[in-house]
């Protein structure tokens, strides 16, 4: 049986003061659900430390939305995956749609930032998804099966066992309209079917989170498809109210 994940990716939001606010505001309640669902939160590079520190002696833990897939070197504003390990971060997001798509990130660049993320230890929360162009085509299955290969061939089967994956339509993502659970949990179990066939104990173990416009309302669906194994929310996990609720469906 998988625990279910809830991981809040809050991108390119907050201030010192509003993270905060919304810490102090889902802590207390988040709390309650501690032995039945794994929480985390992701905030910008720049406020994890303060948020690690809020977090202390919480149920929640620690992510990073993004690192760089070298141990270190001279790569002028960018982060690698030990120090994000230095700083007490426990996941990172790797191939965010937004990174590949608006900011031109490869499959071979997700692949060595997963890697150099399993190799030191931090949770790779994989993030694959097709645009509304590539399902509209037909290409669903082939676009998201290169990204998930992309990474198993550069890393093998074995550093999957710890790693988590994010189904994330990209046509889905802040658009308001998420994947129908059927069309959710057929690519959730596409993903995990392409994963046993290099190993099914693997594959049965690891988690597939479903992202994109998820809410308060729809999360209890979604999470009832057998094949999907929690959230990946950006929107509704900046507000205390939706993000307390999505938690509590999970740990039902
Ligand atoms: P929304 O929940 O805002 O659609 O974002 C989903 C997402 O991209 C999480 O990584």
């Amino acid at each position: 049986m998988r625990r279910k994940l809830v991981v809040a990716n809050w991108k390119m939001h907050g201030s010192r003061s509003r993270n905060r606010q919304l810490l102090d505001a889902i802590k207390p309640a988040l709390q309650s659900f501690d032995d039945r669902v794994d929480i985390a939160v992701c905030p910008a590079h720049l406020h994890l430390s303060e948020v690690i520190s809020e977090l202390a002696g919480s149920n929640i833990r620690p992510g990073a939305q993004n690192l760089f897939g070298l141990a270190e070197g001279a790569m002028t504003g960018e982060i690698s995956a030990s120090m994000l390990m230095d700083c007490g971060a426990e996941f990172v997001i790797v191939g965010h749609s937004e990174r590949r798509g608006k900011l031109g990130e490869a499959d071979v660049q997700v692949a060595e930032k997963f890697a150099a993320a399993s190799e030191s230890g931090l949770t790779p929360i994989l993030c694959v998804g097709e645009t509304g162009e590539e399902r509209d085509a037909g290409k669903t299955e082939a676009v998201v099966s290169r990204q998930l290969d992309a990474v198993t061939n550069r890393v093998g089967i074995n550093p999957m066992r710890g790693a988590v994956i994010a189904y994330e339509p990209v046509w889905a993502i802040g658009s308001g309209t998420p994947a129908t659970p059927a069309q959710a949990q057929a690519m959730h179990a596409m993903l995990r079917g392409r994963l046993a066939r290099r190993d099914g104990e693997i594959a049965d173990a690891v988690r597939i989170l479903y992202g994109g416009s998820m809410n308060a309302a729809n999360a209890a669906e979604l999470f009832a498809q057998p094949d999907i194994d929690g959230g990946l929310v950006g929107g509704a996990s900046l507000k205390a109210e939706e993000f307390i609720t999505i938690c509590a469906i999970a740990s039902s």
